[in-house]
């Protein structure tokens, strides 16, 4: 791998197949006892949002692997007092041997990179959340044991850091993607015309049930993103009707997967019934962001890692 995990971008068909050969061992043999990937090294997190998923399995993760994790509010740093970007990294690549970070300018993760000597990985921007969909890419190779040719709908803001990380991952993976979005939700023209490795196609349908026919998994998130609260209104409004509703779900394939990277804002983007509902795999997703950054932090940091 690169040595930074800034976007899918920048992960390449055989990277991702590591990926999953770890992460298949850490899950399969989750060991009571550290293993020894990250003895003797430090993980920093700065988290300037709220998180549960990402920063639990990213520090449990850690643990597990023998490292240590270092847990900052970005507000608690001298960042908050404006000490630069280009500082911070700086220093912080002399005591630490990798850094998480979750904030809301992409650009800041990208500035952050440029001056780390250690490795910087995304935890989630306004526009990119990679170790989601590496994750997903992950679950959906356990259900489906490929991704080629497998089609996904996804429902919902197709502009967000969600559904933008699922574009470039049915680019560099090979899955199917329709989004489905109001036209003021689509997703932007750069992501449309970004071209990967992969065989995906990738398409956008403003009816919600046209979308999703045909769909081997249909995924949603939240309408409000972090960081968008004043927009709450104006988006529960326009997209209602991209709900994921049993009506959504019984236009799919009978065997249908019911995707959501969570929190979920239930009787918004997605009814009780579907995410608590038999085609539901929401609870194995998250699960598997455990054994995922388990993978990628074992390939970033250990440069014995088989
Ligand atoms: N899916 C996800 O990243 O969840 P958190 O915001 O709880 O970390
Ligand atoms: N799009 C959501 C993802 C949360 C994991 C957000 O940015 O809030």
């Amino acid at each position: 791998m690169q040595k930074d995990l800034v976007s899918i971008q920048e992960v390449t068909v055989e990277d991702l197949r590591r990926i999953f050969e770890i992460a298949t061992k850490m899950k399969s043999e989750r060991p009571s006892y550290p293993l020894k990937h990250l003895q003797g090294k430090s993980i920093g997190l700065i988290f300037s949002k709220s998180s549960t998923r990402t920063r639990v399995s990213f520090e449990v993760g850690i643990r597990e692997l023998g490292g240590a994790s270092i847990f900052l509010d970005q507000a608690d740093l001298q960042l908050g007092r404006g000490e630069t970007i280009a500082d911070t990294a700086q220093v912080l690549s002399r005591y630490l041997h990798a850094v998480i970070i979750r904030t809301h300018e992409h650009a800041e993760l990208v500035e952050f990179a440029k001056f780390s000597t250690i490795p910087v990985i995304n935890a989630l921007t306004n526009m990119f959340h990679p170790c989601q969909i590496l994750t997903d890419l992950f679950t959906m190779n356990e259900y489906s044991e490929k991704l080629e040719g497998v089609k996904m709908a996804y429902l919902g803001d197709c502009a967000n850091n969600t559904s933008n990380s699922l574009i470039l991952a049915a680019k560099l993976s090979g899955f199917d993607l329709v989004l489905s979005s109001p036209e003021e939700y689509a997703p932007s023209k750069a992501m449309m015309d970004y071209s990967g490795p992969g065989n995906g196609s990738v398409a956008w349908e403003p009816d919600p049930f046209k979308a999703v026919k045909g769909a081997d998994y249909i995924y949603t998130d939240v309408w409000v993103s972090m960081g968008y609260e004043k927009e709450t209104a104006k988006r529960k409004k326009a997209l209602m009707p991209y709900q994921v509703s049993r009506e959504i779900v019984e236009s799919a394939k009978s065997n249908v997967k019911i995707m959501h990277c969570l929190p979920a804002k239930r009787g918004e983007e997605i009814s009780d019934e579907v995410i608590d509902g038999h085609s539901s795999i929401v609870f194995d997703q998250a699960e598997n962001r455990l054994h995922v950054q388990k993978a990628i932090l074992a390939l970033l940091l250990d440069e014995n890692c088989p």
